[in-house]
């Protein structure tokens, strides 16, 4: 097998955070944002990273270039473990890794054009390179991804959201990354122009041989274009399965709780479809569950879940749970007439 372009294991991000309405002299508690992710990444690949706002997604895109401290191993391919590195190691590790932004226009400085946008992660990974070849390759990587590159003198506010969206890839891409995360990089934009972005990622991860990890909200665009998924809650991997073995038969009762709530386009199915209800709110990231983080939400929790944590077990697809497998009938009925 081939090696992983990335492997986490057990990553881990706490921010210190006072409690509203603690005195000043109570110390900070730890707010476990990301409470001990473990996964890979082939090259080439796509990983969808779904789950509930507040469930670390953004926390661990973040940890993995290096702008949140965390604990734990992210190793990329050549042996470096990037939550380790100096942030001027990590810059070099940068030109491998680049981000996409949820929000476009406010991820893009207004007081530069595209052009310098576009060049400045060029002009700062690859100083060596002449002023009239950063702007034919700016020029090149505009065409790339669908902008006119007689537009190179514009500024952000001139583009419509999904222009700057492109513009943000443009940006990404021009340093040849070997990975993209890309932070739900649609969810700021129309529908009809969302579809475009994704397509326009997928055609260039084929046409570039890019690794992606692509967080989003959306269960249906994730479904399009990730390879693998993975499922969050409360800052932990409930489940990590090939796509169709995580869309079509899910081990995990929140993975299914997810996907119930994703409306089907037959209205006869949808009609009929059993729906598994996520009742509550997230816990407190402050202060969660004992045990299994989801059990107090889930319908099929036991004495067992309180009292230890269920490993991430599995090869190809893996699942942290007691009692995996599909919910029942009578389990699904059960949620919904008991209060959770
Ligand atoms: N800088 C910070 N300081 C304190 N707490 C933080 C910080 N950043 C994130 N958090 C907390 O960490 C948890 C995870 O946040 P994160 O933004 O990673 O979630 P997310 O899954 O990306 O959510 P969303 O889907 O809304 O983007 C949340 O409880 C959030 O309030
Ligand atoms: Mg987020």
């Amino acid at each position: 097998m081939s090696r992983p372009l990335l492997d986490v294991r057990d990553l881990r991000v706490s921010f210190p955070v006072r409690r509203a309405g603690a005195m000043p002299w109570t110390p900070p508690q730890d707010l476990h944002a990301v409470g001990g992710v473990d996964f890979t990444l082939k090259p080439g690949e796509t990983l969808g990273i779904v789950g509930e706002s507040g469930s670390g997604k953004s926390t661990l895109a973040r940890a993995l270039i290096g702008l949140v401290p965390a604990t734990g191993r992210a190793e990329w391919v050549d042996g470096a473990d990037l939550v380790d590195l100096s942030p001027r190691q990590m810059m070099k590790y940068r030109a491998d890794i680049q981000m996409v932004f949820q929000d476009p226009l406010a991820s893009l400085n207004p007081r530069m054009n595209v052009g310098q946008i576009i060049a400045e992660p060029l002009t700062t990974h690859r100083p060596g390179l002449s002023r009239s070849e950063v702007k034919a390759r700016v020029k090149e990587m505009m065409e790339r991804v669908g902008l006119l590159p007689n537009q190179i003198n514009r500024y952000p506010h001139e583009f419509s959201g999904g222009q700057c969206q492109r513009i943000g890839i443009a940006r990404a891409l021009i340093v040849a990354p070997k990975l993209i995360i890309c932070d739900e990089p649609v969810s700021a934009l129309d529908v009809s122009i969302q579809a475009q972005v994704i397509n326009l990622l997928i055609r260039l991860q084929k046409d570039l041989g890019l690794a992606l990890i692509f967080i989003a909200h959306d269960l249906s665009v994730v479904k399009h274009i990730s390879d693998r998924v993975l499922v969050m809650y409360l800052g932990k991997v409930m489940e990590i399965a090939p796509k169709d073995a995580l869309f079509n038969a899910s081990q995990h009762p929140y993975t299914q709780a997810l996907l119930s709530a994703v409306p089907i386009p037959d209205p006869a199915r949808e009609a009929d479809k059993a729906v598994v209800p996520l009742t509550g709110d997230l816990p407190s990231p402050m202060n969660p569950p004992s045990g299994c983080v989801f059990r107090t939400r889930c319908p099929r929790a036991q004495a067992l879940c309180a009292e230890a944590v269920p490993p991430l077990e599995g090869t190809d697809r893996r699942t942290a749970c007691h009692f995996p497998g599909p919910l029942t009938e009578a389990e699904i009925a059960a949620a919904r007439t008991e209060p959770a």
